[in-house]
């Protein structure tokens, strides 16, 4: 799970002191997210790990919450190598037995990030910039596939975004997970799932709060200030928008 060479004595104490006693899914929490880091083949960098439990955590309460009371679609944009797709798809198979990937939509270009826009650029001493990411996001749909192993129903659609968005099948979805770091793309999906959620459907961002990638926040105020529904920012730095008509919405 970590970057080669960390110390890990005193993360692992810190995550028990936090996590340890936290369930999903029937499971210890820090249980499920080490397995689907290990199982996607993720790592992440010591001082980020805290925040990525975190965020993970946060998902997969948001998500639920809505599994609960629907048996709707559920889709992910921004996918890499599986990582939240399967604490998702867990989740998922914990409320509704059987489930084997039905109605799991995940959508990534597999060759990293698009190309930015001037709306993902952020004031600097030198004008403007637009921040870049350490990691290269390049993955394969193989690499999901292997990740999602236990769950084959599930849709993979390989393509950039926007215009893969027109190749999916007409349907409705309780829940979307947006992690795709750009305006371009936070904003198309916004358009696209906001109206295909059912009342009380949720959107989670994962990159809300993010300094470095600004047009993601950009894309979720222009689109918050008009959607009727439920916009609140979490403590995370995840954003999380409840449709109209569901028992956690207004408007
Ligand atoms: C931060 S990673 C996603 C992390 C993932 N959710 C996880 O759990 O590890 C961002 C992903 O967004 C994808 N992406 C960015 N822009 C895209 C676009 N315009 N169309 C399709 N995929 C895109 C990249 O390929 C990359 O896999």
């Amino acid at each position: 799970m970590l970057e080669p060479g960390s110390n890990t004595d005193e993360l692992n104490a810190e995550l028990d002191r936090r996590y340890g006693s936290l369930i999903v899914a029937g499971r210890p929490y820090l249980e499920v997210f080490r397995e689907c880091m290990a199982v996607s083949g993720t790592t992440v960098a010591p001082d980020k790990v805290l925040d990525r439990v975190e965020r993970g955590h946060r998902l997969a309460v948001a998500l639920d919450g809505v599994l609960s009371t629907g048996a709707d679609g559920i889709a992910e944009a921004g996918v890499w190598r599986g990582f939240s797709a399967r604490l998702m798809a867990i989740l998922v198979a914990h409320r509704r037995p059987g489930w084997q990937g039905e109605g799991l939509v995940l959508i990534d270009s597999f060759e990293g990030l698009s190309a930015p826009r001037i709306e993902d650029a952020s004031p600097s001493p030198d004008g403007w910039v637009v921040a870049r990411h350490t990691t290269n996001f390049a993955s394969g749909e193989d690499v999901v596939r292997q990740t999602l192993s236990d769950f084959p129903n599930a849709a993979i659609h390989a393509g950039w975004i926007p215009p893969v968005l027109d190749t999916l099948a007409e349907r409705t979805y309780c829940f979307v997970h947006l992690d795709t770091d750009l305006f371009e793309p936070t904003a198309a999906c916004l358009a696209y799932f906001s109206s295909r959620m059912t009342p009380g459907g949720c959107i989670v961002d994962d990159d809300y709060g993010s300094d470095l990638f600004p047009g993601v926040r950009r894309a979720w105020d222009r689109f918050a200030r008009a959607a009727p529904g439920r916009f609140e920012v979490l403590e995370s730095g995840q954003c999380l928008w409840t449709a109209a008509g569901g028992p956690g919405a207004r408007g």
